[in-house]
């Protein structure tokens, strides 16, 4: 979509794979259940039975579809017979659009109905969900120009959860460990590239941009299966500057779409795990984190020099202004590769034109500030001055803490089964 969550938290350096706000961070022992806790039982379904009819009800108020009552007496049907119900089409995109709106972290959201929805919750294959990722990506930017797009493989349900992909994004550059420590490539994905390496990857070319291969699971219960991406799936930007010729030289480059991965979206009670989703990029993800943060490619300190900057003293305002020179380089190269992307002052004012549309619709939109407000010049965009209201509602797209866990690569031993749930299920 446009964007989800456009942007890490700036005292997150976990940024993506940070929990949800309250939710324990790295400790596996607390982790709950993953998923839409596919339990079953009575209690169970009275929970779904009331997580649907609160769905269902605000479907039929937005879209003005008149009573609910046949619908809800179909779904208190099916579910009684089967302990989980089935959303029609229909349902599935309402429901993956509402879940962008619901996304508090996301500065994206003014175009949230323009979402596109492939339905193919009838996968469940490993094989067959890698190739669809594929697919994904290609249809998101067939020509450059990128569409919000969501994939929804199928869902958990009662005692048998669903697929699930390992990767946070469907393109994620390796890290590769060096024998002196020393990461080559994405220090964040370090812990997937030595998973994928024990699955059988042969390690890409060992350069700092490695696409990782896909890592997924058909069941909890199974072993995860490594896919390569087919190279004309994955689309890059390589980096060059308006003004800077050696820039080009450095060999930086980032892919064009971001397709988060391991998130699980909600609705009604019913939880799909495995459901990548794209919007485009806002430039400062890339040059502002993904390649500045001191735990990424922590490329300042060299692009300082490059410049000429004096790095001796912070009061030099080196990091600022190699900040800069690196964002105007995404914008810069985005924008010449016919490549979507668009800047934190645009997507701001739209931010703030999208709290209007919603509040005359009678509304309110939630909103987490730390992930608004850009992570540079803040205070030059309209989102900084002022405060959200920070509830959360459903349909959401959901980060469990066995996603985060799995995204480090935290590998699957028959060992750990018996600590989840799903297993006891
Ligand atoms: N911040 C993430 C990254 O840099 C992408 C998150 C989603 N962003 C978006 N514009 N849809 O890869």
């Amino acid at each position: 979509m446009r964007s989800d969550l456009r942007r890490n938290g700036p005292r997150d350096v976990e940024g993506w794979l940070s929990a949800a706000p309250g939710a324990p961070r790295h400790d596996r022992r607390q982790a709950p259940l993953d998923g839409a806790r596919p339990r079953h039982g009575r209690a169970a379904t009275v929970e779904m039975a009331r997580a649907a009819a609160d769905f269902v009800r605000r479907h039929h108020t937005e879209e003005e579809l008149g009573d609910p009552a046949p619908r809800l007496a179909e779904i208190d049907a099916e579910l009684a017979a089967t302990g989980t119900y089935t959303h029609t089409p229909r349902e599935l995109v309402f429901g993956a659009r509402v879940a962008w709106r619901n996304a508090n972290r996301c500065i994206g959201r003014l175009y949230w109905r323009s979402l596109r929805v492939r339905d193919l919750r009838h996968l469940t294959e490993a094989a067959e969900i890698a190739e669809a990722c594929a697919d994904h990506l290609r249809e998101a930017a067939p020509d450059g120009r990128i569409r919000p797009l969501i994939t929804v493989f199928a869902p958990d349900a009662p005692g048998s959860p669903g697929p699930r992909i390992w990767n946070e994004q469907l393109i994620r550059y390796a890290g590769h460990v060096q024998r002196d420590g020393h990461i080559v490539g994405d220090p964040r994905n370090a812990g997937l590239t030595g998973l994928a390496r024990r699955l059988g990857w042969r390690g890409g070319a060992g350069t700092p941009f490695d696409v990782l291969p896909l890592i997924v699971q058909r069941v909890p219960h199974e072993p995860p299966r490594w896919f390569a991406l087919p190279p004309d799936a994955i689309l890059e930007v390589p980096l060059h500057h308006p003004e800077f010729t050696w820039f080009t030289e450095l060999g930086l480059r980032w892919h064009a779409v971001p397709a988060i991965s391991n998130m699980c979206l909600e609705i009604g009670g019913v939880c799909y795990g495995a459901t990548p989703f794209n919007g485009w990029y806002m430039g400062t993800e890339i040059g502002a984190r993904n390649l500045a943060d001191t735990d990424r490619y922590n490329l300042l300190p060299y692009l300082a020099h490059r410049l000429g900057l004096d790095t001796s003293t912070d009061r030099s305002l080196w990091k600022d202004r190699a900040l800069v020179e690196l964002n105007r380089s995404v914008l810069h190269s985005f924008d010449r590769a016919g490549v979507t992307v668009t800047d934190h002052h645009t997507e701001s004012q739209r931010f703030l034109a999208h709290i209007a549309r919603e509040e005359s619709r009678g509304r309110t939109v939630g909103a987490d500030w730390s992930w608004i407000v850009p992570p540079i010049s803040g205070s030059a965009t309209p989102v900084f001055h002022r405060l959200y209201d920070t509830t959360e509602s459903t349909p959401s797209y959901v980060h469990h803490p066995e996603a985060h866990a799995r995204a480090r690569g935290e590998e699957w031993t028959a060992a750990r089964r018996p600590t989840h749930r799903h297993d006891l299920v």
